[in-house]
């Protein structure tokens, strides 16, 4: 037999204690088969569940990441699952932009009753983690990319106040997620530019924008910020350029 055809996906599903963690016990005493793939973490709702939990989970040996919340509307923290379904699309987003398949993830929603629904959807998901088989080792780097990101105090500050400008309704939902999407991805770029000028200790922005792929007009704002915030120093000049590196 191939190797392929042996693989089984390792899973993990973050399961929130009032529906879907209820629903698997559902599934469980009804004795309805499932995959028994899918490891379940209970958390008190899917609102507990941070993006770098599904990060660390995939670091961790997992080769798919679920989460399975409350219908809306049945959150017994109100809006828990809505937050949630935004980190998850922002997530999704952000594999997509780094070249992950943002398939490896997945947001469903099981009620306490639903012992069949909860069976199919880990079936399913199964199956689908299954066809794409392990998590290629090339997605480590950029899971740590992501991590060192979404981990970064500037993001979790500037996300804070737009979350809470949104939830005082200073601003609407459409900027607040347009606004968790542009600051994430600004913070990746960042860390792209951070690590190609440390792995050559010196770079000129055409040098930058060759290894990262940014281009030049971002990454010159980039630049900017980062030598007004001194994490940048300029170090000379090469072909009518400033070269930059790292301020110790
Ligand atoms: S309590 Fe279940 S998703 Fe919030």
């Amino acid at each position: 037999m191939a190797e392929e055809e042996k693989f089984e996906p390792n899973i993990i599903a973050f399961t929130c204690n009032w529906c879907s963690y209820a629903g698997a016990d559902l599934a469980g005493t009804s004795r309805i088969q499932y995959a028994p793939n899918m490891r379940l973490i209970r958390v008190m709702c899917s609102g507990r569940v941070e993006p770098t939990f599904m990060i660390e989970a995939l670091q961790n040996g997992a080769d798919g990441v679920c989460i399975l919340g409350c219908h809306f509307g049945d959150c017994h923290y109100i809006s828990g699952n809505y937050e949630t379904k935004r980190r998850m699309d922002l997530m999704k987003d952000l594999f997509k932009d780094l070249g992950l398949d943002e398939n490896r993830l997945m947001i469903e929603w099981v009620s306490a009753s639903e012992g069949e629904r909860f069976a199919q959807v880990v079936n399913d998901f199964t199956d689908k983690i299954r066809e794409l088989g392990p998590l290629p080792e090339e997605y480590q780097q950029k899971l740590k990319l992501l991590k060192g990101a979404i981990e970064g105090s500037r993001l979790r500050i500037v996300l804070g106040s737009t979350k809470r400008a949104f939830e005082e309704g200073e601003i609407e939902e459409e900027r607040y997620v347009q606004a968790m999407h542009d600051i994430a991805k600004e913070e990746i770029e960042r860390m792209k530019i951070m690590e190609a000028v440390d792995k050559n200790k010196s770079m000129t922005v055409p040098e930058i924008s060759e290894a990262t792929g940014i281009d030049k007009l971002r990454l010159w704002r980039h630049i900017l910020s980062l030598t007004q915030k001194l994490v940048l120093e300029t170090a000379g000049e090469k072909d009518n350029y400033m070269i930059y590196q790292r301020r110790d």
